[in-house]
């Protein structure tokens, strides 16, 4: 039977103390909302529903990539009613799922058991807690079947004792959810109409319910506050790197690297301490990453070494370079094989052909280096006038002394050497040597100002 899936993210949030609405809070990177959407998608959801309420307006435009239907739920009249405004917007032969939007990591292989055969099945998925305040019991008869959920505010002293607790997450088919949920009132102590009560009605109905738990607690657990979006972040991020030291990666420490994207690293790459990777990044082989760099969106390729403290921005850095320590690599960057960035080197929007290094204290943007180009220390690409950014072309195997200026637009052709401390304003024919410096001039007996004795 095709899967509907409908998540409930009406609530306020208002442990949150925030201007951000709760589901929208980011999780590596990612809006709570969205773990719990793709997780409908890689159940192979049909429908999406998602009902929203609290800070409507924000939750829709951050998420106007979905491929959803978004139904408002005005007024918060309970779990029940969340669930009940989205029914219309379903497919009732579907078989239907219930996630919470502010439960983020709620694992396929979890939800996968509860989709079988629902034809006339009503799957539940709970789980044991040793302090089980504030979650509704699971109440079952003599002979283990479940007859009801009573919630904590309803419960009686006894009922308070249970420690097997509902997770609100349920699949049942489209049509037994529209019969039941039209029988329910909210003649509770909280006066909502909750989801947990078509528990009891399913079991007078000799509708058989069956539960399920997840492969760990923490996949059940909702954010509610800072604390809790900060301890199932570490989770989350524990998960990532158990994945990434399975697949072959070693990680200097899995509690100090952080991943906010989608990653793809090969075997045998090696990553130190307090690295931080966002957006999509792929690592080649036997590559290594220093300590305290951060790379987003860029491509590495294999045995490439980055030493510590780079920040990399959508850059293609292709097989054995070398890059760093404290190099800023900005985006567009091209560094072709083998290349060198040393430390105290900006560069943007540029190629670095093969071979060629640049090794201190520069900044190339806006550039084409040929190959086996040698880049001096303090080169500086005068890239802006002030309202246009121009070009510096560079051919191959030129040498570039300390200290020069390129005052673009200007081109280098091959086989150029370029003095120390040269400005070079015009186009340069191959093969020369180019110098601007003021030649050095001697004045003997030289008498530096002097200060007034110290009294
Ligand atoms: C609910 C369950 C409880 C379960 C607990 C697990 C009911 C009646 N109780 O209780 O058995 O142990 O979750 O965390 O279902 N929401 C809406 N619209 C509403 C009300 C709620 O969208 O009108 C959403 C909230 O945003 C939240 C979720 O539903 O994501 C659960 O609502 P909440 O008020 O937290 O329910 P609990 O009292 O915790
Ligand atoms: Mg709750």
């Amino acid at each position: 039977m095709p899967l509907s899936v409908i998540i409930l993210a009406a609530g306020k949030g208002t442990r949150m103390k925030s201007a951000l609405p709760k589901v929208l809070h980011p999780l590596a990177n990612k809006p709570l909302i969205e773990h719990v959407y793709d997780t409908a998608g890689k159940l192979g959801a049909a429908e999406i529903v998602i009902v929203y309420g609290h800070g409507g307006e924000q939750v829709l435009k951050t998420c106007q990539h979905f491929d959803a239907v978004w139904v408002e739920q005005k007024q918060q009249l309970g779990t029940g009613h969340a669930v009940q405004q989205a029914l219309p917007a379903i497919n009732l032969k579907n078989d239907v799922l219930v996630l919470y939007g502010d439960v983020p990591l709620t694992e396929v292989t979890s939800l996968s058991p509860m989709l079988v055969n629902l034809e006339n099945k009503l799957a539940l998925m709970s789980v044991y807690l040793e302090q089980p305040f504030g979650y509704g019991r699971i109440l079952r008869d003599r002979h283990n079947k479940v007859v009801g959920i009573v919630e904590q505010k309803d419960a009686s002293d006894d009922q308070k004792k249970i420690t097997e607790v509902n997770t609100g997450i349920l699949a049942v088919n489209g049509e037994i959810l529209k019969r039941l949920l039209d029988r329910l009132d909210n003649k509770n102590s909280q006066g909502e109409y909750y989801l947990t009560d078509i528990f009891a009605l399913a079991s007078q109905e000799k509708i058989e319910i069956t539960t399920c738990h997840p492969g760990a607690s923490y996949e059940v657990e909702g954010v509610n506050n800072r604390m809790q979006l900060a301890a199932l972040e570490r989770i989350r991020q524990r998960n990532i790197a158990n994945q990434l030291m399975t697949d072959g990666v070693t990680l200097a420490d899995p509690a100090r690297i952080d991943v906010r994207g989608e990653v793809e690293i090969a075997a045998d790459v090696f990553i130190d301490i307090n690295v931080i990777l966002e957006g999509k990044v792929k690592i080649g082989s036997g590559t290594r990453i220093g300590a305290n760099t951060v790379i987003t969106d860029s491509v590495i390729g294999d045995n490439v070494n980055i030493k510590s403290n780079c920040v990399i921005e959508n850059a293609r850095i292709d097989n054995a370079v070398e890059v760093g320590p404290f190099a800023r690599i900005r985006p567009e960057t091209h560094l072709c094989e083998q290349s060198r960035i040393g430390n105290f080197v900006e560069v943007k929007k540029a190629t670095i052909g093969v071979h060629s290094k640049v090794n201190h204290l520069s900044y190339i943007g806006d550039s084409e280096v040929g190959m086996d180009v040698n880049i001096g220390a303090g080169t500086i690409t005068c890239n802006y006038d002030g309202a246009n950014k121009h070009k510096t072309i560079i051919g191959n195997n030129v040498f570039i002394g300390s200290d020069t200026q390129l005052v673009a637009p200007v081109k280098i052709a091959d086989n150029v050497t370029i003095g120390a401390g040269t400005t070079v304003t015009r186009d340069v024919e191959k093969d020369v040597l180019v110098i601007s410096r003021v030649p050095q001039k001697i004045v003997s007996g030289w008498q530096r100002p002097r200060k007034k004795p110290r009294v």
